[in-house]
């Protein structure tokens, strides 16, 4: 029997550099803090309650509310997810109609499975030279507003995994134009407003809740996250009442302080950290314009092309598409013979996360890597860029909670084509699903999953493990 914390200890001897979330990175010269247990209290005399938050914690999350200008902003200790299902709960009526990014995050889909709602989807479009999702428009959203008058929330993934902003600012104004509250998951930007290097947050933007994975782009515990709120189109009341609901009534006081920390040492340091790692950043895409056969996706220089969104450039994006490796092999590569080990892997990419916590050495470990791997293969034509993540365009006939709640059977993928999915099917990270149910299940789809199969990766939702039978509403 091997036991989780020795295993853990061993991990941390083997010198792994993590260029994945969480952002402090276990980085111990930045991150100090005396053995947990020594500071795992719960609600006792004079440490306030997170669920009516009068003193300590009131005060600590009023800071964090003036640090990102946010009206009110509640600590959250189970995740962004916890924020996304408060956030749909609060903006909703059971059986309301909403307007979200179908490039969302699989608790958008949980909250919408959760209040029964009907979801219309915005569908991004896709870059066609690197395969990823781009920025959902305000025109996109003008015109599903035009053409349903019964939408009640909008909700967009802004960054998405990869790093694409889009113009919150112009969709906020065109949401609030309808008199309709705009929700922002912004897991991935809980850094972005700190420096005039990285794009802009939406809290400033204009958006009414938005939601911050404090633990995925800060240097901040697993699991700790914030919701802000902005305005008055939402009822704050609501939001309270189901941040009581969605999260635990026992929140760790380790992961609270967690995030006080967090935002202390941005408040207090932030300046130097942010300044440093953009340095940083520049110095890594500057070097990577030297590959000859890998491809580092260029955000410093989108940045200089004024288009109509932004990038994060914490987000690194390795591509293989003109090189004889394809995502998988440099991702092990960097694992096995470099002892980098990423974020993600796509057919076509890898996906590095960096944050502040980021030291000069760990950058120039992954530069180094690189440019040995980048002299090892050969340039080739471009590779087909066929993404694993792509979402396309599905029929939807029921929705999520009437699928869900249907007599189902499992059927052979070959048999499925033309049926109503009755369960998800995604890959994590990114949690993006591919089907929803309630959706038809198309050739594409089909064809996507024995691609994820063929390719070795563990598929999520499927109730069969093999995913060789898919489940899908059978007749009432
Ligand atoms: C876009 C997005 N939203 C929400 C979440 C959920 O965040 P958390 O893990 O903090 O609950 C994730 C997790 O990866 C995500 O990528």
């Amino acid at each position: 029997m091997e036991y989780l914390y020795d295993k853990l200890i061993k991990y941390r001897e083997e010198d792994v550099y993590p260029m994945h979330m969480p952002g402090h990175k276990r980085n111990l010269d930045l991150m100090d803090m005396v053995n947990p247990y020594a500071i795992d209290i719960t609600e006792i005399d004079g440490f306030d309650n997170l669920h009516d938050a009068e003193d300590i914690l009131l005060a600590n999350m009023k800071e964090a509310a003036g640090i990102y200008h946010a009206d009110h902003t509640h600590y959250l200790i189970n995740g962004s997810t916890s924020g996304i299902l408060v956030s749909i709960a609060a903006c909703t009526k059971k059986g309301d109609t909403v307007l979200v990014a179908r490039n969302c995050h699989k608790a958008v889909y949980h909250a919408i499975f959760l209040n029964e709602l009907v979801p219309i989807y915005l569908y991004p479009e896709v870059d066609e030279e690197y395969g990823i999702h781009k920025e959902i428009t305000p025109n996109q959203v003008k015109k599903e507003l035009e053409r349903n008058p019964e939408i009640k929330m909008v909700l967009i993934t802004s960054p998405t995994y990869e790093g694409i902003v889009s113009d919150i600012r112009e969709i906020a104004k065109v949401v609030h134009s309808y008199n309709i509250p705009l929700v922002v998951d912004e897991a991935h930007g809980a850094h972005l407003g700190f420096s005039k290097d990285f794009p802009e947050n939406s809290v400033t933007c204009g958006a009414d809740l938005v939601i911050h994975s404090v633990h995925k782009t800060l240097p901040a515990f697993t699991q700790t996250a914030l919701l802000h709120s902005n305005g008055s189109l939402v009822d704050y009341d609501k939001v309270k009442m189901y941040l009581q609901i969605y999260q635990t009534s026992s929140p760790s006081y380790v992961l609270m302080t967690g995030i006080s920390n967090c935002l202390r040492m941005v408040k207090e340091q932030g300046v130097r950290l942010f300044d440093e790692y953009h340095k940083n950043l520049v110095e890594f895409y500057e070097a990577c314009n030297k590959l000859r056969n890998l491809e580092v996706y260029q955000p410093l220089k989108l940045k200089e092309d004024n288009l109509p969104f932004a990038f994060d450039p914490s987000k690194i994006l390795i591509f293989t598409h003109h090189s004889s490796i394809n995502g998988n092999e440099l991702y092990d590569t960097l694992l096995k013979c470099y002892k980098i080990q990423c974020e993600m892997v796509s057919k076509n990419y890898v996906l590095a996360m960096t944050s502040i916590a980021d030291t000069k050495e760990g950058f120039k470990r992954l530069i180094e890597a690189l440019f040995d791997i980048d002299n090892r293969i050969a340039r080739q034509k471009q590779q087909q860029l066929n993404s694993l993540f792509y979402v396309t365009n599905l029929r939807l006939v029921l929705t999520p909670y009437e699928a869900y709640n249907r007599k189902k059977e499992g059927l052979m993928l070959d048999a499925s084509m033309g049926k109503i999915a009755g369960e998800y099917v995604y890959l994590y990270p990114p949690g993006i699903p591919l089907v929803v149910p309630g959706e038809e299940i198309t050739i594409e789809v089909i064809n996507k999953i024995k691609e994820y199969k063929q390719a070795g990766l563990h598929i999520k939702g499927m109730i069969d493990h093999s995913s060789e039978t898919i489940l899908v509403v059978g007749e009432e």
